[in-house]
């Protein structure tokens, strides 16, 4: 699995810290599209960027992180075809994936601890769509709204 992964200034230590977990998979590739210093950069650059990997098949899925996570969030889901959720616990995580199919995770750097930080992307990435039918109705309507 490939997965891009991007911050802005709030999130940078977090960034580090979520790229550590990704290498406990021996699976999984990381692209970091930045940031990468501690100067202000505007989130909706980075979420573009990660989105428009994740939309165009470069990678499988796409990990955002601001300060909160909103902006990173609210920017990603503009995307057509993206499904972003912004998760601060483990139980969104996994239903994020269950009943969602998020293809993009956001985090706060500034609301998350490096630990429930860790342990909501190993859920994230460990967790598969439930494929229900119910599901993938309301997915569908989700993806008719940006028509
Ligand atoms: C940047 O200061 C901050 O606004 C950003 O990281 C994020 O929290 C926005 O939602």
């Amino acid at each position: 699995m490939k997965i891009t992964i991007g911050s802005d200034h709030g999130a940078v230590a977090l960034k580090e810290e979520v790229k550590m977990i990704l290498k406990e998979f021996a699976d999984i590739e990381i692209h970091d599209v930045g940031t990468f210093g501690n100067d202000p950069v505007d989130y909706p650059e980075i979420a573009e960027k990660v989105c428009n990997e994740v939309i165009s098949g470069i990678s499988d899925r796409g990990i955002l992180l601001c300060g909160t996570g909103i902006g990173m969030s609210i920017a990603a889901n503009k995307i057509k075809g993206i499904r972003c959720a912004l998760c601060s616990d483990v139980y969104s995580a996994k239903m994020s994936r269950e009943h969602n199919d998020a293809n993009v995770l956001a985090l706060g750097g500034r609301v998350l601890g490096f630990g429930p930080a860790g342990e909501i992307v190993r859920m994230w990435l460990t967790t598969d769509y439930s494929g229900e039918v119910r599901h993938t109705r309301r997915i569908n309507k989700i993806h008719s709204l940006e028509k």
